[in-house]
């Protein structure tokens, strides 16, 4: 079945089966920047935004997305490289994997929650795991992110 997808504001029409699921569909396109950890809905690196909202992509069937609008870490190029700016001035980057599910759950989190506190900080990105670092100097590069209002 053909779905319609509204990827990072463009328009694509996606041959999908009935039972597949949206990481799936957008690494067929190339996608490639959703990754696959898990696949299991544990890890969070596959995450991307479907109106505006994170979703592990890994088990959200494609056609619920069907006419919505998906964003990758792509949609978001210019903040997530100031995100990744803020990560790098903390040593925060390491092997890099989960960088672009951590950017786009980053990104919607400052656009939900206004002045969040760090235990609000730590809810939103509970389902985002980092094999390397520790998330000490990550939740410091977020919190200095999360205060830059420009
Ligand atoms: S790959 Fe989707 S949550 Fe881990
Ligand atoms: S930096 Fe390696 S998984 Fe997060």
């Amino acid at each position: 079945m053909k779905i319609s997808l509204i990827i990072n504001g463009q328009l694509r029409f996606v041959e999908v089966e009935p039972g597949e699921y949206l990481l799936d569909t957008l690494r067929k396109i190339n996608i490639l920047s959703v990754r696959r950890g898990c696949d299991n809905t544990s890890c969070g690196v596959c995450t991307v935004l479907i109106e505006g909202k994170p979703v592990p992509s890994c088990s959200y069937l494609s056609v619920r997305a069907d006419g919505k609008s998906v964003t990758t870490v792509e949609g978001i190029s210019d903040e997530a490289e100031k995100i990744s700016a803020y990560f790098g001035d903390e040593g925060a980057e390491q092997c890099g994997f989960c960088n672009p599910s951590l950017a786009l759950t980053v990104y919607a989190l400052k656009k939900e929650l206004i002045h969040p506190t760090d235990e609000q900080v730590d809810q939103y990105l509970v389902s985002n795991l980092c094999r390397c670092t520790g998330y000490i100097s990550q939740k410091k590069a977020i919190k200095n992110y999360l205060g830059d209002q420009s």
